[in-house]
């Protein structure tokens, strides 16, 4: 039985990211770094990787390919303030879930360590990745752009 099933299968992981989006809506750090009007489909989007991370469906793979999440997340502003916050909102929606205190622990030490990871600049916002999103976004290859 994998980690997926254990904790609830799908149900579980789609409360998980609809409380955290919920969050990251009041947040005006966050949100201004998400593209879309509508957070639903960002929400859609880690729904399906984490699900896929934990040995549910690969939905992710098949419709976005290799996850490359440092990558993918170069474009925004990602300091220690913005992973303490995405930590934050993540806290309050994994405190929702009434998981084991296994499960939890085990979640919480790999959204830890991920969103650490993610960290990509230590300056302030202005310098280095943008805080504005991707209507901003920095080419990655800026020389093959010519
Ligand atoms: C540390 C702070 C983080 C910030 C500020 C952040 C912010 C963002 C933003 C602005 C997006 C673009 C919205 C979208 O198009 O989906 C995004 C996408 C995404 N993030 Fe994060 N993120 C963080 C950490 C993480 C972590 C730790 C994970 C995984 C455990 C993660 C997983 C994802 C995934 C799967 C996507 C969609 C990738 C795609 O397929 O395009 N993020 N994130």
């Amino acid at each position: 039985m994998s980690f997926y099933d254990e904790v609830g299968g799908r149900p579980t992981f789609e409360r998980l990211v609809t409380v955290f989006y919920r969050e990251v809506a009041t947040d005006d750090v966050l949100r201004p770094m998400y593209p879309e009007a509508d957070l639903a489909p960002a929400a859609d989007r880690l729904l399906l990787f984490l699900q896929q991370y934990w040995g549910g469906p690969s939905t992710y793979g098949e419709t976005r390919g290799h996850p490359r999440l440092r990558m993918r997340h170069r474009p925004f502003h990602i300091d220690p303030d913005a992973r303490d916050r995405w930590l934050r909102h993540m806290r309050t929606a994994l405190d929702e879930l009434d998981l084991s205190p296994l499960h939890e622990a085990t979640l919480w030490d790999y959204l830890e360590r991920a969103a650490h990871a993610m960290v990509n600049t230590f300056e302030p916002a202005g310098i280095g990745p943008r805080r504005e999103g991707p209507g901003t976004t920095i080419p990655l290859h800026p020389a093959s752009e010519a």
